[in-house]
């Protein structure tokens, strides 16, 4: 198959997982990653407890109503719930599109400065994507990852590998039927003021597009996952969320083109209220493109849910999800009050975050 013979259905997946008021959750932490996760609430990680913890998210009753999609790691797309039924099936009963992260992994970037990186995966890509498209997955994620550092991060060559990869991932998997969305970060790590990661940011995105028109990306079959455009975690500069809600607009309208249909952010390190606020306030601004402005976070849709599920708690854990999945389908519209639905004030920054 090809992207012309997929065009419609790409179009018509974006458009259901940019849908007003919904957003993506991203549950596709590699092993090693969720093994922290539930170091942090002492389970241990094995896949029968990978595999509780996920069914309680997918078993979520009425998370569809806020919720348009849950990026899987492989693992987990190509496995069963304990009661039998696929997870990709509980997916699809609460009306959620399964995706999956299809990169390998960030490896250095030789040439580049000390902690630069690119991310790895292309090798064989296409045919993964179609054995994923085959399992019921419809869209894929792959996380590229940019650092600003006072010695000169990011450095062109790091800023035109990275737009380079993510737009070979994003034709490579539309190939075979998968909306790519496509994640440039920016990590919070770093002393920089706001401003310099808003130059930093408009650069970045704008050095993807152009890597995606030389691609041939299908834009309106993709989303975009950006950062938001705030300080760097060790910043002194107190920015309030109405200039971080204005920057970020900012930067999206200078770099980000009309025909994608929707901007999915990821929490990056924020405390699960201010993922809330920002992108409540951002939903308040009067933009130029039409663009759905959306939420795809992996620790501010799960901190509060992990903590009260403590390994035994589903109901607990469910009501948890669901009050933050809520709290970001609001926010989505821009009718968010904050602190309604109980959520956690804890920063989820770690430095050199590796998925
Ligand atoms: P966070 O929201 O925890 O940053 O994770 C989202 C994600 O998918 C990162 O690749």
């Amino acid at each position: 198959m090809t992207l012309s013979y997929y065009k419609e259905e790409l179009k018509k997946t974006a458009t259901s997982l940019a849908k007003s008021g919904k957003g993506i959750l991203a549950v596709d932490e590699s092993t090693k990653t969720i093994g922290k996760r539930l170091a942090s609430i002492n389970v241990e990680n094995t896949e029968d407890n990978r595999k509780a913890y996920r069914g309680l998210l997918f078993t979520t009753e009425g998370l569809g109503e806020y919720i348009s999609g849950a990026i899987l790691f492989e693992e987990t797309l190509f496995q069963d719930h304990k009661d039998g039924e696929s997870m990709v099936t509980k997916l699809e009963k609460l009306g959620i599109i399964p995706g999956i992260k299809v990169d390998k992994g960030l490896r250095p970037l030789a040439g580049g400065y000390n902690v630069e990186t690119f991310c790895s995966g292309l090798d064989g890509l296409v045919e993964r994507a179609s054995d994923y498209y085959a399992q019921g997955a419809r869209f894929a994620k792959w996380r590229a990852v940019l650092q600003i550092t006072s010695d000169g991060c990011p450095s062109k060559l790091s800023i035109k590998e990275n737009a380079w990869g993510l737009a070979r991932y994003a034709r490579s998997v539309q190939e075979s039927g998968l909306v790519p969305i496509i994640e440039p970060e920016i990590l919070m790590d770093g002393s920089h003021g706001i401003n310099k990661t808003a130059e930093v940011q408009e650069e970045v995105i704008k050095e993807v597009y152009m890597a995606c028109e030389q691609n041939g990306v299908y834009l309106e079959g993709t989303l975009l996952k950006p950062s938001m455009t705030v300080q760097g975690a060790e910043c002194n500069e107190k920015v309030s969320p109405e200039k971080i809600a204005e920057l970020t607009i900012r930067t999206m309208e200078r770099a980000v083109p009309a025909a994608v249909p929707g901007i999915v952010f990821l929490s990056g390190g924020l405390s699960e209220e201010a993922a809330s606020v920002y992108l409540n306030l951002m939903n308040k601004i009067i933009r130029k493109a039409n663009w759905n402005i959306g939420f795809s976070y992996g620790r501010a849709l799960q901190h509060s849910c992990l903590k009260a599920w403590k390994g035994d708690d589903i109901t607990a854990g469910q009501k948890a999800l669901l009050a933050r999945a809520q709290a970001n389908s609001e926010a989505s519209k821009g009718c968010y009050v904050a602190g309604s639905q109980p959520s956690s004030d804890e920063a989820l920054f770690v430095a050199g975050y590796k998925y």
